[in-house]
Formats: C-alpha cells, structure tokens, sequence
C-alpha cells in the first residue's frame, strides 16, 4: 500500500500569512469603509521597467519565427545571462566567480529550499532566529528537523541562533557546530546586515569546522554602506565553504517573472566530491531552465539602461523605508532595519505580543503589518513593515500609526 512521506505531516501549518489573511478579511467584512494599507507581505508593488519589457516583447517576438525559436535551455542557463551575471555582480566586485559556476533558476525561493537535498540527511542545520521559514520548512520535509516543541517553537535538531536586539540582530556563533549554516543579508525579516569584517568571522568559522554557508543575498541591491559586502565571496576563503543565492525579485521586480540564480563555485567540496557537480546533476534532472524570454529579461537588468531603471525601483523602496524609519522613530518607537533593507524591524509598544501589536494596528490605523513571532520564537515582541508599498499609502500609513 503507498504511503505518503510522513515528513510532510510534521509541518506546522502556515499559520502566519493565512492567519494574518484570515484577520484581514474579518476586519474587511466589519469596516467595509477602511482603507486598508498592506504592509505586510514582501512582494514589490512597482511594474516591470521599460527596458525589461522591451526585452520580453523583444524575446516574445523571437519565439515567433523559425530562425530565433528556442527550445529547451541550457542546463545552467543562457550563457548571454551568465556572463553578465558574472561580471556585473562579481567581477566588477573584484569576487573571483566565473560564468560556469552560476546556475540560473527560477527563483531565490525554489533553490534556498531545494539546496538542502544535496546534503545527507544527518547533517545539523543551523538557521537565525527570526528566520525566513523556507530554510526550516524545507528541512522539515526532508526529515532533517526532529521533533517539533509547541513551548519553544523549536525543532529539536535546528540550531537557532538568536538575533536579538542584545546582538544587533545579528546571529553569534552557536555553541553546537553545525553543518550547514543558513545565513540572509540584508536580513528578512528584521533587515539587519553584516559587516565584512563580521562576515569574514563566519566564512572563517566555516572552513574551519568543514561546515557549509548557504548565503542568501535576494536583498543584496538594497545595500547602501560600503562596509556592507554585496555577496559573500568578498570575503576570503568563501569559495571554501560558501553557496551563494540570488534573485531578481526584489531588485527588478521579478516576483511574478520569476527569475533568479545560486552559486556553487568548482572549488567547493564535501569529501572529495564537488558541490557543484551535484548541484549540476540535480539541476540537470529535475529542471529544464528558466524561460529564455526571462532569461532575456534578466539580460536587460544588466544594461547600462537596465542598471539605472533599477537602481530608481530600489531608491523608490528605500526612500519608503527612510519614511517609516524616520516617523517612527520620532514617534518613539525603537525601530531597526530599513537602511540596506526594505524591511523596518519594531519593537511593539507597551509590553505588546507581536499578535497583539497587528490587532492594535489593524484595529487603530488599518495598516497590515506582519507579527515578528511568525518568523521564530526571538521574533516575538517585534513586528516587520515592508517599504514595497505605494509611496503615498506607505505616507499614509506611517503618519497614521505616529497619530494613533
Ligand atoms: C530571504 C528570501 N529569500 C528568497 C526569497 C524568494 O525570492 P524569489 O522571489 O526569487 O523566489 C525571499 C522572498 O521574499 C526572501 O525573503
């Protein structure tokens, strides 16, 4: 008789966003003159720009005639979008990574939770407390996680390191050694972000102990500090015992596109068995490539047009940001984040739960925000704003919580 994989029974249900949708909607069918302004969910809110949807009609139009049609892509992705990605976002870096060691996906999402398949099912995981919970759940299914403790909110074989305002929100090495270590900088949710030199610790930390880095840099074009690395390869050694994700969602707007790519230089080995050649084999059976149209819109984010467009879409987010920032701390509200990140991180006011503090909110201003207990126990007490809204709502929005 078949049996389902008993692993996806332990997944604790995904409470947060439906809940929060759930609550909404209530509020919705009682308030039916509020004007609701969502700030919770981390999806951009600007179109696409000219110059990527030149290049999608551009590619659409290609798909038409028999001389330009393309079929399935190459395994690792165009190389045309390869290239690119190599120079624009490593080489002119000064990070050693070539074209061939970058596997274009569809997505930051996708990889961050299928990269933990070319692991064995014993390796210790560590993630940051808050965490974005696709490195958790994605453990959970494979059966890496252990048992789940409803007190704690934790699994019993994750290692959590907390990310409290006592450490800068910031993880600090755990006491246990773990074998892979999830890392995300510019951080989701509390948009924290480490120094190089802080980075550096970790990398070494990690060549030391054999451990893997799995660094999720999806937010990497909001960083604006110079001391702030734009990818972990900036630090020496990386290729040791780092894999690096990216996407094209948060910088391009790609959420609904879908695009993005991971990292796995050649150099990178576990027992003498390249990561890269698993990942390769992994990605060769079990995926047929990103659209080329997308592909070909991931090339255009690289033009000299393309750059410029999207440093106006991140300017655009991080002048919102700057906006909550500022009003709430004027306000009085301890708040962090939102200055090489889109997120804002606030401490709730009064002693107030995270779940409390989204009541109040929603109650007082209807403004949706997300409860910073969904994102791991050290959340609790902490609330995340997104700077993907509207500019004017997201004005709205700040000046009704300062006036509430
Ligand atoms: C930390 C982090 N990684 C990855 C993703 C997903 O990126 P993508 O849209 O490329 O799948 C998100 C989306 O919110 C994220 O916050």
């Amino acid at each position: 008789m078949v049996k389902i994989n008993s692993d996806y029974t332990l997944l604790r249900s995904s409470y947060l966003f439906s809940t929060i949708a759930g609550k909404v909607k209530e509020y919705e069918q009682n308030n039916p003159d509020a004007n609701i302004i969502r700030l919770g969910i981390g999806d951009v809110t600007r179109p696409l720009t000219g110059t990527i949807i030149d290049s999608l009609h551009k590619a659409v139009d290609e798909m038409a005639s028999e001389s330009t049609f393309r079929g399935y892509a190459p395994d690792l992705g165009y190389e045309f979008l390869r290239s690119a990605i190599a120079r624009n976002d490593y080489e002119l870096r000064g990070c050693d990574i070539s074209a061939d060691e970058i596997f274009v996906s569809d997505g930051a999402k996708s990889d961050s939770g299928n990269i933990q398949e070319i692991f064995s099912k014993d390796c210790r995981v560590a993630v940051c407390d808050p965490v974005y919970p696709v490195y958790v759940d994605t453990n959970v299914m494979a059966g890496r996680a252990g048992t789940y403790d409803e007190e704690s909110g934790k699994w019993s074989n994750i290692i959590y390191m907390p990310c409290t305002r006592e450490t800068g929100f910031l993880p600090e090495i755990p006491s246990e050694t773990p074998d892979i270590i999830y890392l995300c900088f510019p951080n989701n949710p509390s948009g924290s972000t480490m120094t190089k030199s802080r980075l550096q610790e970790w990398v070494d930390y990690a060549v030391r102990n054999k451990a893997i880095i799995i660094f999720d840099a999806a937010y990497e074009s909001y960083i604006r500090n110079e001391d702030v690395p734009h990818s972990i390869y900036e630090c020496e050694g990386a290729r040791e015992c780092a894999i690096e994700l990216r996407s094209f969602s948060k910088n391009a707007g790609f959420t609904g596109v879908r695009l993005g790519f991971t990292v796995i230089p050649k150099t990178l080995s576990v027992d003498g068995v390249t990561l890269h050649s698993l990942w390769a084999r992994r990605h060769g059976t079990k995926y047929n490539g990103a659209p080329y149209i997308v592909q070909r819109a991931g090339e255009a984010v690289y033009s000299e047009e393309g750059k410029k467009e999207i440093r106006g879409l991140v300017d655009y987010y991080m002048n919102n940001a700057t906006y909550i920032l500022n009003g709430l701390k004027a306000a009085g509200y301890e708040v962090s984040g939102g200055v090489n990140a889109p997120y804002i991180w606030l401490k709730t006011p009064k002693g107030m739960s995270s779940w409390e503090y989204f009541d109040y909110l929603l109650k007082n201003a209807s403004v949706v925000g997300t409860p910073g207990s969904g994102f791991g126990p050290s959340g609790e007490g902490y609330f995340r704003l997104t700077a993907f809204g509207d500019a004017d709502k997201t004005k709205e929005a700040v000046d009704r919580i300062v006036n509430m």
